[in-house]
């Protein structure tokens, strides 16, 4: 950090309001040393006219002190179809700032980390959709947006967890058939094919950090904490969502608490979540027992200041895949809730 980005008094004033807000999340003897970069993304952001669209697994310092649009991949995805600046900061992992790139060609999209990825978007290329369409003809491509542009420009609509019962309720009906392709995600293929009745073809692929909870674990948290509410997201096997109260998208978890506040909360999902909620509902006392991304703990307050000073990394797509992967997607937005 240079010595302009010191924890001076004006940054202490300038800070004090959002340390307030984290307080309980962010130990007061660290503020010294994210405040000052805060304030530099911070004006960096108005000087350049850019947004930070952040998703729900950022840390606290970055999801409730600079990210400017907070949520899940369809509420950020909507967001970056309709914001007006001219720079989208994706913090959040590589496909999520592809789709912003494809909603919003015109604008630089930048993420602070290439690497920055996902173990459902590496789990399918391409051409294994185009192999799998011949292997299926008739049948409709339901994408889920954790997936290269590539993948989404092969498919006939995109879902979110957020969506996608609508989705395959809504492109079944469409097609007039009782089966879908939904790839890549097995697990959450297999809990919309038990909500919805529509059949699903899937493919092997998981999220290396929901398929690693048990229904072992969520009943041992039940033992442990009678009582306990525990709220699971859609991408960890079928067996422990049955074992939940609740599956619901990142966001779909949030407004849970906000509607229910149970006394005591588990969100069997990616660590940093039950911080970002608790700063909200310090009333709720969340058991954290949870798995870290390793691709979304790769966007750091500082990479994102180094983004900003920097413009890197930029997002593109070529504007033929670019074309393609639109449809999916603007079909997706359109499917009403
Ligand atoms: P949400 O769309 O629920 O935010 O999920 C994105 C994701 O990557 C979950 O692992
Ligand atoms: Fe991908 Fe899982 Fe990380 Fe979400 S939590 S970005 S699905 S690896």
């Amino acid at each position: 950090m240079g010595l302009e980005l010191a924890y001076s008094d004006d940054v202490a004033r300038a800070t004090e309001a959002l340390y307030a807000k984290v307080s309980g999340v962010i130990p007061k003897i660290e503020w010294p040393a994210y405040a000052p970069v805060i304030a530099e993304i911070n004006r960096l952001k108005r000087q350049k006219d850019a947004v930070i669209l952040a998703h729900n697994y950022m840390t606290p310092e970055i999801f409730h002190c600079v990210g400017d649009f907070v949520g899940d991949s369809l509420a950020l995805a909507r967001e970056a179809a309709r914001t007006d600046a001219k720079i989208i900061v994706q913090a959040g992992v590589h496909f999520m700032a592809e789709t912003s790139k494809i909603l919003s060609p015109e604008k630089t999209v930048l993420i602070p980390s290439m690497e920055a990825g996902c173990s459902l978007a590496a789990s399918i290329t391409g051409a294994d959709v185009r192999l799998l369409k011949q292997k299926y003809p008739g049948l409709p491509v339901v994408t889920y947006v954790n997936t290269s542009a590539d993948v989404k420009a092969e498919s006939d609509i995109c879902c979110t967890s957020g969506n996608a019962v609508k989705v395959v309720e809504a492109i079944a009906r469409e097609f007039g058939v009782d089966t879908v392709i939904m790839i890549p995600d097995k697990y959450l293929a297999r809990n919309v094919a038990a909500q919805t009745g529509v059949k699903v073809i899937t493919w092997e692929g998981a999220c290396e950090v929901h398929e690693r909870f048990t229904a072992q674990e969520i009943r041992d948290y039940r033992t442990a904490h009678p009582g306990i509410v525990v709220l699971a997201h859609p991408e960890c096997p079928p067996e422990v969502v049955a074992e939940a109260d609740f599956a619901g998208s990142t966001a779909a978890m949030i407004n849970y608490v906000g509607a229910h506040k149970p006394r005591r909360v588990v969100m069997v999902t990616e660590c940093s979540m039950s911080d970002n909620v608790a700063v909200e509902y310090p009333q709720v006392e969340f058991v954290r027992p949870c798995n870290l991304c390793p691709h979304m703990k790769r966007i750091t307050l500082n990479g994102i200041l180094h983004s900003l000073q920097t413009m890197t990394f930029e997002v593109t797509v070529p504007a033929e895949i670019a074309a393609r992967a639109k449809t999916p997607i603007d079909r997706m937005l359109a499917v009403k809730l």
